[in-house]
């Protein structure tokens, strides 16, 4: 990859893809900042994701995400930026990027297994599937989720596959 050519990396897929991980390490090894869209909303609002969608509601979340992203998009820094899960299937999000020069978004795809391993302990943080009691509701739940999401996902420019470690997704990349 040349990062001279690319001004603006984008990783999106599914919440417990590894979009944080691989994005804040990612960053470190091209010397460039990084963010996360939902951080970024945090500090805009002075509110928690969750606390967003308890209080204002998820479409109102929604609205946030593109603004944001629009503002981030607008600068001419460098940066790495980790999206939402759900950014890229809201708001026209895949065509804004795609059109925007010197942005590359990525995806990072895991599969229902590795997902539903990696957020089961750590779902209650997580507004869509805190309510979820079971690994098996979660897996149901994560499959039709990922049937209506890919098709935004897959119009990233790159697919790598994040069932591995953060160390062998870099180099993926
Ligand atoms: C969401 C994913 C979350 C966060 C919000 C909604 C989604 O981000 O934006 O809870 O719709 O998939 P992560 O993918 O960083 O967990």
């Amino acid at each position: 990859m040349n990062n001279f050519t690319i001004v603006k990396l984008l990783l999106l897929g599914y919440m417990g893809s590894g979009k944080t991980a691989v994005g804040e390490r990612l960053a470190e090894v091209l010397d460039i900042p990084f963010y996360d869209l939902d951080l970024e909303i945090e500090k805009g609002g002075q509110k928690s994701v969750p606390e967003i969608f308890s209080e204002k509601g998820e479409i109102y979340f929604r609205k946030r995400e593109v603004e944001v992203l629009q503002e981030l998009l607008k600068s001419d820094e460098r940066f790495v930026l980790s999206l939402g899960g759900g950014t890229p299937c809201y708001g026209n999000v895949m065509q804004i990027i795609n059109k925007r020069a010197g942005v590359t978004s990525i995806f990072l795809k895991a599969s229902v297994e590795t997902l539903t391993h990696r957020l089961f302990p750590a779902k209650q943080h997580r507004p869509l599937i805190a309510h979820l009691q079971t690994e098996e509701e979660l897996n149901d739940f994560i499959r039709k989720h990922l049937f209506e999401r890919n098709f935004y996902y897959h119009q990233a420019a790159l697919t790598v596959h994040a069932d591995t470690t953060v160390r062998e997704i870099i180099s993926e990349i």
